[in-house]
């Protein structure tokens, strides 16, 4: 097997400016069950912020709805004031329930939940503020347009969308510019892939959500296993491995609730995969 293989860059710059180790976190798993009210143990999510930094994560994910607001206030009290940690968070979604998410996409709501980010997050400017969801009830130039006023009033320093087509992204770039695009995207699910494609022409950092289809790749038994034995892995590392050769502008947000699983995801950053692997990864797949 061939060690010889150009991986990309370790690092990425959001916005062209904010530079981040291309792994980061998603920390919408460290609520409540359905993504709802406090996690079970409220310290044990602490300790796990706070392991994120001695890992070498500088990239944290979050949203106004994960909780809601419980995710952003545990980070505030593990990890403020931040010291080079980049946290983006998202607004646009309202939450009834566990498990219930629905979009609320008009402007003055987006503009106050972004202010209350602020809040909760205790920061001047948010680093990345990302619209959750288009609402399909509201045009989405008006939603478009409430970002950039959250730019031009520098409440926000770079802005992104999520789950969203090509052509939402040049109608967005016409009014603000996209930083970043967060659609579910992973080895087993490419739906996504042309928007990725178009990210990487454009420079526009591309998050995939569901990077471990929500650990489904990382259980024993999957079809990575092979390729994870050779290089003495997890599967789950080696579909997070195979995310961050996939394209430069990849920036994978695995979530967990785990100590154990988010020390071991994020052993992905070291696994150099060869050509040969890659190649095998996409086979297997498929
Ligand atoms: N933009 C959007 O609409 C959107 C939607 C969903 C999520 N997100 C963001 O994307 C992030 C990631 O998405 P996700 O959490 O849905 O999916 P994911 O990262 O693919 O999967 C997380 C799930 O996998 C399990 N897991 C993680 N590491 C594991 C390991 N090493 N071995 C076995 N199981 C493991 C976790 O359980 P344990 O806790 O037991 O480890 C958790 O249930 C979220 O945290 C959030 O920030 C965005």
């Amino acid at each position: 097997m061939s060690d010889s293989v150009s991986q990309p860059p370790a690092r990425f710059r959001v916005g062209g400016d904010l530079e981040i180790h291309r792994l980061g976190f998603g920390a919408m798993r460290i609520t409540g069950k359905g993504v709802w009210g406090p996690p079970p143990d409220h310290e044990a999510a602490l300790r796990l912020l706070r392991r994120l930094p001695e890992l070498g994560v500088d990239f944290i994910d979050t949203a106004d709805s994960y909780g809601p607001d419980v995710s952003e206030q545990l980070i505030c009290e593990a990890l403020h004031p931040y010291d080079g940690l980049v946290i983006a968070t998202k607004g646009g979604l309202v939450r009834a329930g566990p498990d219930q998410w629905s979009p609320d996409g008009r402007p003055d709501y987006l503009i106050a939940q972004a202010r209350k980010s602020l809040r909760k997050l205790g920061v001047e400017r948010i680093d990345l503020w990302q619209l959750h969801r288009i609402d399909p009830k509201v045009p989405r130039d008006e939603q478009f347009g409430a970002i950039r006023q959250l730019l031009d009033e520098g409440l926000v320093r770079h802005a992104g969308l999520s789950e969203v087509g090509v052509e939402d992204i040049e109608a967005a770039r016409r009014v603000f510019p996209v930083a970043t695009v967060q659609n579910r995207y992973n080895l087993a699910d490419r739906a996504s892939e042309h928007v990725l494609e178009h990210c990487e022409r454009l420079g526009i950092g591309f998050i995939p959500w569901y990077p471990l289809a929500a650990g489904s790749l990382a259980r024993p038994g999957s079809v990575l296993d092979a390729v994870a034995r050779r290089h003495g892995a997890s599967g789950g590392q080696i579909a997070l491995a195979w995310l961050l050769r996939r394209s430069p502008v990849m920036l994978p947000i695995p979530g967990t609730a785990s100590m154990e699983h988010l020390e071991q995801n994020m052993g992905a950053a070291s696994i150099r995969l060869s050509d040969e692997d890659f190649a095998a990864i996409e086979r297997a797949a498929r």
